[in-house]
């Protein structure tokens, strides 16, 4: 896929219209607000990564054939020690529970090491921020009809996404 590391992590990655408004759900300053392109759900964090395992990981996922399934965002929170803002759900979806369980069972086949912890799913909004913002009334519905690997490469200061593949999930016939 490519020679030598990069630094990966699969995604949910929104349309136009749902990353829209999550922008508008991003706080004013004092913190680092995410940029808008960099909206996403990470499913799996895989880190630096060989592009010999990269090409066994996307041949494993490919044998998964998830379907779509619909998540909505309707809760914010915060976490205190990295300043983060984020939008979460009161109630994950089975679905993406069980995606994150095969794409981490992949990941593992494929000799990368990943975190045990408890899956927390959540967008960050911002980072580096002082205090808890409250929001109300939140509620993003998010079809989910794919998801990415992705590449993090930093840029003075920030970072930059780049998609490298994408899987459809595609509903039974
Ligand atoms: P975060 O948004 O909560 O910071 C790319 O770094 C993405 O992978 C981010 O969404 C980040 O989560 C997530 N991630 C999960 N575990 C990570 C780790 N150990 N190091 C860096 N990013 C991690």
């Amino acid at each position: 896929m490519y020679e030598g590391n990069k630094r990966l992590f699969l995604a949910l990655w929104p349309d136009t219209g749902v990353r829209r408004r999550i922008k508008k759900l991003i706080p004013a300053g004092p913190g680092r607000p995410v940029p808008a392109a960099n909206l996403h759900i990470t499913l799996v964090f895989l880190g630096n990564t060989h592009g010999t395992t990269a090409a066994q990981l996307i041949n494993r996922i490919d044998r998964l054939h998830p379907r779509p399934f619909q998540l909505t965002l309707d809760s914010a929170g915060y976490w205190p020690r990295p300043g983060i803002v984020w939008l979460g759900m009161r109630q994950a979806p089975e679905e993406l529970l069980s995606l994150v369980k095969s794409l981490r069972k992949c990941a593992r086949q494929s000799g990368l090491k990943i975190e045990t912890r408890a899956y927390r799913p959540h967008v960050t909004l911002t980072r580096k921020q002082r205090e808890a913002v409250k929001e109300d009334e939140i509620k993003i519905d998010w079809q989910v009809d794919h998801f990415v690997l992705v590449e993090s490469v930093a840029d003075d200061g920030g970072v930059v996404y780049r998609v490298l593949h994408e899987w459809l999930l595609k509903p039974d016939h």
